[in-house]
């Protein structure tokens, strides 16, 4: 059953957290489908692992053939490799980063994304969705280097994609978050390895800390909910070092360990500095 994060009689919000199988290879990932007045959307609808659960899920929803937009933050594997079902199976057109307009094309078969694409600017913009619009926020860097958040005016609920993610299982991500102090371990060596600077985090909280925000809702994880936690979630990605804030020459070394095909494991070598390593 999807999470309903918010429905009027015109429009709603579903989530989707436990479409994945949990053995542990594949990360816990959301896919979200929005429809108002009669016409859908989906953003991140995820790889080949979501798909046919999720094609199933929303048909109680909404039909799969009606839908307008597939609407990508980004172009990862966890996002977007479904593509090509997505394009044989729907009439809807793929919403991306101009950035990676040319790139998508390799998720699916020859010719299939002819004029099926919508490339966004690097400023962004505003999609109509129905009789409201969907707002395509520029959020570059955060992770992917042509990346976009949603803003939906109606429900006020930020999609955040991999901004805000949290490591959990499916069942946890449909557990709001609304204090933040205890969910910040969950959310901070994603964040330190997978952001790409402060400064670009900084520039992001300056451009969204004036909007009225219901929710922040990112694509791994729990929602964060409130003004309360949303306000702290601000606060503490602000101040957050990540990225190649943390790197220097120490991480660009030739390497020296070898890898065991089979174990599939690195043995550190032994190195005057680290001299714990075997
Ligand atoms: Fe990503
Ligand atoms: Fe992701």
């Amino acid at each position: 059953m999807p999470l309903e994060l918010y429905r009027d009689k015109n429009h709603a919000c579903l989530m989707f957290t436990d479409l994945i199988e949990e053995d542990g290879q594949a990360v816990q990932a959301n896919q979200f489908l929005i429809v108002d007045n009669g016409t859908g959307a989906i953003i991140d609808p995820g790889g080949n692992l979501a798909y046919n659960e999720l094609f199933m899920g929303m048909t109680q929803h909404f039909p799969p053939h009606k839908l307008s937009y597939i609407i990508a933050s980004h172009a990862d594997p966890d996002i977007i490799a479904s593509l090509d079902r997505w394009l044989s199976s729907t009439q809807a057109m793929l919403v991306i980063s101009r950035v990676w307009e040319r790139f998508v094309p390799h998720f699916t078969k020859v010719g299939k994304t002819d004029k099926r694409v919508i490339g966004v600017p690097d400023g962004g913009g505003r999609l109509p969705l129905g009789s409201h619009e969907l707002w395509l926020i520029p959020a570059h860097f955060m992770h992917s280097e042509g990346n976009f958040h949603f803003y939906d005016p109606v429900s006020r609920i930020l999609f955040t994609g991999d901004l805000g993610v949290s490591m959990m299982s499916g069942a946890q991500a449909r557990q709001p978050v609304t204090s933040l102090k205890p969910h910040i371990p969950l959310m901070e060596g994603f964040h330190r390895r997978y952001m790409v600077s402060n400064k670009i985090l900084r520039l992001w909280v300056n451009m969204v800390r004036p909007m009225d925000i219901a929710m922040l809702v990112p694509q791994h994880g729990a929602p964060i909910v409130g003004k309360q936690a949303v306000n702290e979630f601000f606060d503490w990605v602000e101040n957050l070092m990540c990225g190649i804030d943390l790197f220097d020459d120490r991480a660009y070394q030739l390497p020296v360990a070898s890898i065991d095909p089979v174990s599939r494991q690195t043995r550190a070598p032994l190195r005057a500095v680290n001299a714990q390593a075997s």
